[in-house]
């Protein structure tokens, strides 16, 4: 809540009837604290969670009656296919597994979200890409010895997955922090990464993104969503380290409203 609570009271701030969504909400633990913290007080402002399981969205649709939590919405669906209000201010994942953690960040892009919050949890997809793609990878020289073990290519697929992840929100105007959830002794998926939008697009986290995925040949399901596509060549001259905290870039549009 500490690390949200900047993000909700700007979109409170900004929006009296601020949107929020909570993808992936489980028994909406993560809703219910953010809602008698912020909501209950607050004369408007909605909090909408997302859960494909519906044994899980009745529970916590009961539990919010019987609070009196009457600006708490549930959905059972999927992330990717769920019905999204036009407009979303702030979007929340903690922990959806998987791919779930790429759909929820296309509904933040999709919909103009001021502010994002995700912990990913285990991803899979992109490991598998990589051992696909090995050959041309191999390409890059040393590069491939970083996961030429399942063991290092679940690691390091999944460290791949939140560097473009992260490289993503940049491209789409976000600036972007990475930081530590909790104690590593609480969960081992422990990376929580906050955007909050600046700018329109974002044009050289955009080409660094492209060369990213032509370099690893990856591409997981968060850019071809997108339709972000590797670079054709990805031999272009060195790029310098982001700088998430001062995205200065001439080519970078200011969001007016
Ligand atoms: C590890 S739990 C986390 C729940 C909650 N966010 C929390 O931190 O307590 C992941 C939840 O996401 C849900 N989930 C996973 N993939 C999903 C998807 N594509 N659409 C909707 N819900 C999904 C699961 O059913 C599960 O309840």
């Amino acid at each position: 809540m500490g690390l949200l609570r900047p993000a909700v009271e700007d979109v409170q701030a900004r929006h009296p009837n601020a949107v929020m969504v909570d993808a992936g909400s489980g028994n909406a633990y993560l809703g219910f604290v953010l809602y008698e913290l912020f909501l209950k007080g607050a004369a408007s402002g909605t909090l909408l969670s997302i859960e494909g399981r519906p044994d899980l969205t009745e529970r916590a649709q009961g539990r919010a009656q019987r609070l009196g939590f009457t600006r708490m919405q549930f959905q059972t669906a999927h992330i990717d296919t769920a019905q999204y209000p036009e407009r979303i201010h702030l979007l929340m994942a903690l922990h959806a597994c998987d791919t779930a953690t790429d759909d929820a960040l296309v509904a933040a892009i999709r919909h103009g979200a001021d502010h994002v919050a995700v912990v990913p949890c285990c991803q899979a997809e992109v490991a598998a890409q990589l051992k696909e793609k090995r050959p041309v990878v191999a390409s890059s020289g040393s590069m491939s010895l970083l996961y030429a073990h399942a063991w290092h290519r679940r690691e390091f697929g999944s460290h791949l997955t939140n560097v473009i992840r992260a490289l993503t929100l940049e491209a789409f105007g976000y600036q972007v922090t990475v930081t530590e959830l909790t104690g590593w002794e609480h969960s081992l998926k422990n990376e929580l990464i906050l955007g909050r939008r600046v700018h329109r697009e974002n044009r050289r986290a955009r080409m660094q993104l492209e060369r990213l995925l032509a370099e690893t040949g990856v591409n997981p399901k968060l850019t071809r969503e997108l339709g972000v596509k590797p670079a054709v060549s990805a031999a272009v001259e060195p790029v310098s380290a982001p700088e998430p905290d001062a995205p200065e870039d001439a080519s970078e549009h200011v969001v007016t409203r």
